[in-house]
């Protein structure tokens, strides 16, 4: 399966898994790196970012980090230069951040993360960067959680193009909001005529004032903030709703905790 939705990451006209390459530039184009910076990118999907920077900016050095080993075969495959590190990991509470300079929560990476571990998250991104180092955040917001609510048309899958399954099948999506339209999960399910198989995701939906007061509690202060996102037509997990965010590491660590 995960060399299925690394194809799918791979499209680069879509949205679907992972940020289109004309979001990815922009994104990149508004960073302004200077190329001396040395980033860290968890949750790097298969090296679209890492290409774009490569050919723009540049940088000292990039280490990615994700979980699917497909998405990071990728990712070494199409930024083969020594100094373009892709690992198989999990990130999370408890990973060892770099020193680095620039890093970045891409696409729906900040989203992955409760509310109960995020403050953690952010210390130690905040922890490895250093002094006057930036954060780039990309958020969904409950604003447009950027997916339709509710139950789609079901769409028959052929033997050999599912994302889930190679075998035919049919697919029923629905997604949901909890009552206080924070958490949205996603409901997959596949029909495969005898048995029927469901796959959950969900992403925590962040205000951008949450996002100040938990960067501010890590030593984080907001330095810019964008929509450069249009709204997105060719598939429904588009990127409306998203937020794009900068924070700078100040000099000296403020106190932790989380803010009330
Ligand atoms: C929505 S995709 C975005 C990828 C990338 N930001 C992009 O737009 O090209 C999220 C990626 O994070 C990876 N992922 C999800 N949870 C992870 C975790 N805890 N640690 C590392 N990778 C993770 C998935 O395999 C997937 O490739």
């Amino acid at each position: 399966m995960g060399l299925r939705i690394a194809r799918v990451q791979l499209d680069p006209h879509s949205d679907i898994g992972a940020r289109d390459v004309a979001a990815v530039t922009r994104e990149v184009d508004w960073l302004g790196a200077t190329g001396d910076e040395r980033i860290f990118h968890p949750l790097c999907g298969p090296g679209t970012y890492a290409s774009v920077i490569r050919r723009s900016s540049g940088c000292r050095w990039y280490v990615g980090h994700d979980i699917n080993a497909s998405a990071v075969r990728w990712g070494r495959q199409r930024n083969p230069d020594r100094d373009y590190v892709f690992r198989t990991a999990r990130f999370g509470v408890g990973t060892r951040v770099p020193r680095h300079d620039l890093a970045l929560l891409s696409y729906e990476a900040v989203n992955v993360f409760a509310p109960d571990e995020l403050p953690t998250i952010l210390a130690a991104l905040a922890d490895g960067l250093a002094p006057g180092g930036r954060l780039f955040i990309d958020v969904r917001t409950p604003d447009d959680p950027g997916v339709p609510i509710g139950v789609r048309r079901s769409e028959h899958v052929p033997a050999g193009t599912g994302i889930f399954s190679t075998a035919e099948h049919d697919l029923d999506y629905a997604t949901q909001l909890d009552c206080d339209g924070r958490l949205l999960v996603q409901r997959f399910r596949l029909r495969f005529g005898h048995r029927d198989e469901e796959f959950f995701s969900w992403l925590w939906l962040y205000e951008p004032d949450e996002l100040v007061a938990l960067g501010r509690a890590a030593g984080l202060w907001p330095s810019a903030t964008a929509h450069l996102h249009p709204r997105s037509v060719q598939n429904t997990n588009g990127a409306n709703g998203s937020v794009q965010m900068l924070f700078e590491r100040s000099g000296a660590a403020a106190p932790r905790g989380v803010p009330c």
